[in-house]
């Protein structure tokens, strides 16, 4: 969603920032704008719709310099996708300039008591109505920058991420927070200020994650940190650890295809440090200090969007079968406005890749109102929703560039896997050899991986040749393998834009059988050694109609290796082990059949990486 760049220091602030809002396309936008603020007092304003590599042709036709600049990618939410509407938006008396994320949800009371005051708009946006609140407050009280950024967000109901720039104090930036991320990066007479760290860790590792209800006011040699009430905040900098490889495309033609090779390593490192078969324990610190309060709890609720929600979905069966606790799957979304029922020693933990989701994050909060427990299985360290959890466990899968998340599912759903064998070994529910065993198992699960992508890739490439003109498809799996459809088929939505469906197996009966022809690709994820004759008769039922079936089975299977028009073969696991597997065809069939089809896998249409609006 809406990203973030801004620059204050000595350099040519231009190049910085242009290179910062190509590090942030990824999080999905379909506009780009940027202001630098020169010496005349001018403010130049570029703005257009579409990719930053059209507002850089805007850019070279034209003069600009400056050694402090903001600009911003636009995920349209208030008016259209267009030049007009793209940020920076700019005061009625062109003093003043704004970038913004998140929503000003009072904007059009706002709107209409400025209009009154003679104020007029250009763009439909929430934002340019904030500019111009700024620009009242300021004029009508003779106030500074910082002065009237803090008055006016006093005024303002919604979320937000927002720096400003005034030509009448030229050195200084103001930014601040509510909801929205932003991380202020420390170089030396320079500071980089961005909606996440990619813009900023080739030129510093030092940062400061600004925290809601904070004010940064920002000179080339200083930066000063306020609350709304005008006090002094101390300065907590920290250190990141992201490398500059790991946001780049190494070699691949897309993020997407380098993140699902990435998974051997991944999984891997998700489970450093945290079980080792040989010695016998599973310990995700962040759970080890609070193991009794979850083993005695009486439910887990897990809360997420998208495929977090599916990763959720595995961590319910893995819970629920290894340490019999009861577990309750539900959209962020959902959970925060049903006035669910929470009571104190409840635990609820949220998935999150970007761990800046704001339904999720809002469930989060909300939980920890009503006296939950709150845990964050979270990717990006410092996120949001990892500094508000009462505790948690990152997934280590470093930065999950391409839009359709791949690595960080596989990385949850391997936390969640070591969460599940941590509590049942605690609370007894499994015995020491079957620990012994599962354990063993699991950690043979990156070289397993490994194998899937060796051995699968060109088998799915004609697969998807096949399919890449298909207009509908459905997924079916049951138990374990259900999220795995429903993940399967998001895949396939997300990035080449075919209308895909995942359904429980035994539900295809109940409506989705009457799409079934010959046009109807039915993808089967068919690896339970449970329930295994029905799924055979799923196949046949299928067969039976025309559909053709494209089966993900185990290393051996004859029986729907035979029926099935294509059957892809992934090595033998232990039966609840097999998800992190199994979805690894599906990631690579929604690749290829969206290269085919021309599709832009990494930027898919209207999607964003990290929704931080409702
Ligand atoms: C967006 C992304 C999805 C992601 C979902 C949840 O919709 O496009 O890929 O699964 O948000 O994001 P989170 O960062 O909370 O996992």
């Amino acid at each position: 969603m809406c990203g973030i760049v801004a620059y204050n220091g000595t350099k040519n602030a231009l190049p910085i920032i242009v290179k910062g809002l190509k590090r942030l396309e990824y999080r999905g936008y379909d506009s780009a704008g940027l202001v630098l603020q020169n010496q005349d007092g001018d403010l130049k304003v570029f703005k257009k719709k579409g990719k930053v590599a059209e507002l850089e042709a805007l850019l070279e036709a034209n003069d600009v310099v400056g050694t402090m600049g903001i600009g911003h990618t636009r995920w349209a939410t208030h008016g259209k996708p267009n030049d007009v509407n793209a940020h920076p938006h700019v005061s009625g008396n062109r003093r003043l300039s704004l970038v913004h994320n998140g929503i000003i949800e009072n904007y059009a009371s706002l709107k209409l008591a400025l209009e009154k005051l003679g104020h007029v708009f250009e763009s439909d946006t929430d934002t340019e109505v904030l500019i111009h609140l700024i620009e009242e407050i300021q004029t009508r009280d003779n106030l500074s920058l910082i002065e009237a950024v803090r008055i006016s967000l006093s005024k303002v109901i919604g979320a937000y991420a927002i720096v400003v720039m005034d030509v009448q104090q030229p050195n200084v930036l103001v930014a601040a927070r509510k909801s929205s991320p932003l991380v202020i990066g420390i170089g030396k007479n320079e500071f980089i200020i961005a909606s996440d760290a990619t813009p900023i860790i080739e030129y510093t590792k030092k940062v400061v994650y600004l925290n809601d209800h904070q004010l940064a006011v920002i000179t080339p040699d200083d930066l000063q940190l306020l609350s709304m009430e005008n006090v002094k905040m101390p300065l907590s900098i920290q250190e990141i650890e992201m490398e500059l490889e790991r946001i780049e495309k190494g070699g691949y033609d897309y993020f997407m295809m380098k993140e699902i090779h990435e998974q051997p390593v991944t999984v891997r490192d998700s489970m450093l440090g945290r079980l080792n078969a040989s010695e016998g324990w599973a310990r995700l610190g962040g759970l080890e200090d609070h193991i009794n309060r979850i083993i005695n709890t009486n439910r887990i609720t897990l809360v997420g969007c998208g495929t977090s929600w599916h990763s959720a979905l595995i961590g319910e069966y893995l819970i629920e079968k290894l340490a019999r606790i009861p577990v309750e799957v539900e959209y962020a979304s959902e959970f925060r406005y049903r006035n669910p029922v929470i009571n104190e020693g409840d635990i609820v933990m949220a998935i999150s890749q970007s761990g800046e989701t704001a339904d999720t994050m809002a469930a989060l909060k909300s939980a920890k109102e009503m006296g939950a427990f709150t845990y964050g299985v979270v990717n990006v360290v410092g996120s949001s929703i990892a500094r508000l959890a009462d505790a948690g466990s990152y997934i280590h899968a470093g930065p999950e560039i391409g839009v359709a998340s791949t690595k960080a599912f596989t990385g949850q759903v391997s936390i969640l896997t070591i969460l599940a064998l941590q509590l049942a070994h605690r609370k007894g529910t499994i015995s020491e050899s079957r620990f012994r065993e599962l354990l063993y198992a699991f950690e043979q699960i990156p070289a397993k991986i490994q194998e899937v992508l060796e051995k699968s890739g060109e088998q799915i490439k004609y697969i998807a040749e096949e399919l890449k003109d298909s207009t509908n498809a459905l997924y079916l799996g049951r138990g374990k393998n259900f999220p795995v459809a429903l993940e399967g088929a998001l895949k396939l939505k997300e990035i080449s834009y075919i209308h895909a469906e995942g359904y429980p197996a035994a539900e295809m009966k109940h409506g989705p059988i009457a799409l079934i022809d010959e046009n109807m690709p039915i993808v089967l994820i068919a690896t339970n050694k449970d329930a295994y004759e029905k799924i055979v008769s799923n196949v046949q039922e299928v067969k039976a109609r025309g559909g053709k079936v494209i089966a993900i089975v185990t290393e051996g299977e004859k029986t729907i290796t035979e029926l099935a028009d294509y059957a892809i073969h992934i090595p033998e696991t232990e039966d609840i082990f097999s998800p992190l597997l199994s979805v690894i065809p599906l990631q690579l069939l929604s690749y290829y059949i969206a290269v085919l089809r021309g599709c832009n896998v990494d930027q898919p249409r209207n999607l964003a990486k990290s929704v931080t609006v409702e």
